[in-house]
């Protein structure tokens, strides 16, 4: 093996760890990350669920993930908008990671699914002034 060889693998290796690396990082609620699932269904699952769980019913343990399930506080649908894009102690910000279209889709999906059953529609504008 020439030294040359042995350099350019070296090389190829630490490319290649460092592209798992970017890719694994995609999964992580880090700061630049934008979610690219559109509807409320997808990002539910991908995103809340892992906190609020499959049924929205939370969890206790670690921490305490309040459930979403029948949860009166979702009638006025500004205070979910708000706590999505802003978050709250242990509930990450979205707000960076999600457009208004995505939030008003997650936030609908909650409010009509999971026991909850409140039928005004929350658009994209409403996010946008939400933000403002
Ligand atoms: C990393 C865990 C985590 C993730 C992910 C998460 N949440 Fe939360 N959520 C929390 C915690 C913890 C609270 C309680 C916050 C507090 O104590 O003030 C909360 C509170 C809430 C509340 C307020 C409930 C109430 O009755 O006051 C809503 C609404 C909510 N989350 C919606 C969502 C939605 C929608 C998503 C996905 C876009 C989401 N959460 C993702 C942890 C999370």
């Amino acid at each position: 093996m020439t030294l040359r060889y042995t350099l350019g693998l070296a090389a190829s290796l630490a490319l290649a760890a460092t592209a798992a690396a970017a890719q694994e990082g995609q999964r992580t609620f880090s700061s630049g990350y934008r979610f690219v699932e559109m509807s409320g269904e997808e990002l539910y699952n991908n995103v809340c669920r892992a906190c609020h769980m499959a049924d929205a019913k939370g969890a206790t343990g670690a921490g305490a993930y309040p459930s979403l399930s029948a949860n009166p506080n979702l009638q006025a649908a500004g205070y979910p908008v708000t706590m999505v894009i802003q978050g709250r102690r242990a509930m990450p910000p979205f707000g960076d990671m999600m457009n208004d279209a995505q939030i008003a889709a997650v936030v609908n999906y909650l409010r009509t699914h999971f026991s909850n059953n409140y039928a005004d529609i929350v658009s994209a504008q409403d996010v946008s002034d939400a933000r403002h």
